[in-house]
């Protein structure tokens, strides 16, 4: 049983990879499974929130009750996700965005000719959780929730990153071996320091969060 922390909040959440194509048939991807993202859609909505989940391309089953709009590319997840946000209580980036999309893609799958390989273009993608949180001056909402994986000094680069990003919660995996895997170890790292939640599986570190995220809520509202 789970308390409905989050009755009558509405949660908005990116999940899974990007796939930026390069032609019709081919693209750049990376290997993020989605679940992660998909286990905090499912304990938001199990904590009682209305959730929007914008997921890129995963194999995984909707959580029951939960709103989820599929995009491809990075920048189909920007705009599902700025034409979704407003009215939003919080906001947490899962997702693995691509920094680059390709600006030379094919219109037509490209053909294997002379020995030539194709040469991409590359433009730096919008970065959404910067750009959501960019929006929460006026209106001092949505709450804005990143994630980073970092391979090293965890501790040292999530403080900074929480800070560049311009967001009062980072959460923070332990190294890009977490990808795909049913367990995992973060810490949470908010303007009075850092909290780490110890290995367990997905759901549980999901349900924490969610728990997290709506102690801190409380507290804003009271402000
Ligand atoms: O900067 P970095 O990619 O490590 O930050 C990761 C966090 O930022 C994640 O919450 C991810 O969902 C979000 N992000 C984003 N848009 C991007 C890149 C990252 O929302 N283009």
């Amino acid at each position: 049983f789970q308390p409905k922390v989050l009755a009558g909040r509405r949660v908005l959440i990116t999940a899974g990879p990007t796939f930026e194509a390069i032609d019709p048939v081919r693209g750049i991807t990376n290997l993020s499974s989605g679940k992660m993202g998909y286990a905090v859609a499912r304990a938001a909505r199990e904590a009682g929130a209305d959730v929007v989940l914008v997921s890129g391309p995963t194999t995984l089953p909707t959580p029951h009750g939960v709103r989820r709009e599929n995009v491809q590319s990075a920048q189909q997840m920007h705009d599902a996700v700025m034409a979704a946000v407003g009215g939003q209580h919080v906001f947490i980036g899962v997702a693995a965005v691509a920094d680059w999309r390709v600006t030379n893609a094919s219109e037509q799958k490209m053909k294997k000719h002379d020995g030539g390989a194709p040469q991409l273009e590359f433009a730096q993608n919008a970065d959404i959780l910067a750009s959501v949180a960019a929006t929460t001056s006026i209106s001092g909402w949505p709450y804005c929730v990143g994630f980073a994986a970092e391979s090293e000094n965890l501790l040292e680069f999530g403080a900074i990153k929480r800070e560049k990003k311009g967001i009062p919660l980072l959460v923070g995996n332990i190294g890009p071996q977490t990808f795909g895997q049913d367990d995992n170890t973060v810490i949470l790292f908010d303007e009075s320091g850092h909290t780490v939640l110890p290995r367990a599986d997905k759901l549980t570190l999901a349900r924490q969060l969610i728990s997290e995220i709506a102690k801190r809520i409380d507290q804003r509202s009271f402000l």
